[in-house]
């Protein structure tokens, strides 16, 4: 017996099961480095609150959790807004409608996680939103970003100013 025997720590953690992916550049990339960044940092957020539901159901974290992936969404849709408001990017109206309904249902769901008295509540909760990143990526951020690298001068003053201001 040791003095961590009251905990079970298993060493068969695995990736199977996960709904969370990894980000990953061939896969998801937009192009542009300060967006890529942003959706990186929000896949891991994404994976501490699978991982903090799965094995601490409603820890003490999970509440800043929650609160952390709701400011880094909050402040990706508005970095992303911006670099397509700035390049008169001709789909920029649809593409904030896909961020406001996302941010809604974040509002109504999120306070309601980890305390339901289903696991599966939860699950389908992680699901929706890996599902989400994945899918608005693919058929929405990569188009911008396409658009974005046809006109690298402007591009990269809007980036250096975005950098600037995120580093200030
Ligand atoms: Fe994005
Ligand atoms: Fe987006």
């Amino acid at each position: 017996m040791t003095h961590l025997s009251r905990h079970s720590y298993s060493s068969s953690y695995s990736s199977a099961g996960r709904r969370v992916a990894d980000w990953s550049p061939s896969e998801h990339s937009v192009g542009l480095d300060p967006l890529d960044h942003d959706h990186n940092l929000i896949f891991i957020a994404l994976g501490t609150l699978e991982n903090e539901l799965k094995f601490l159901r409603r820890g003490p974290t999970l509440h800043k959790t929650v609160k952390f992936l709701s400011h880094l969404t909050e402040r990706h849709f508005a970095r992303e807004e911006h670099l397509m408001e700035r390049l008169s990017y001709p789909k920029a109206r649809e593409h904030r409608e896909q961020h406001g309904l996302l941010t809604a249902w974040m509002e109504a769901v999120l306070p309601s996680l980890g305390e339901m008295r289903r696991p599966s509540y939860d699950d389908a909760v992680v699901a929706y939103l890996a599902d989400w990143w994945s899918l608005h990526n693919e058929r929405h951020d990569k188009h911008y970003g396409q658009f974005a690298l046809e006109r690298p001068h402007e591009t990269g003053n809007i980036l250096k100013l975005m950098e600037y201001s995120s580093a200030a």
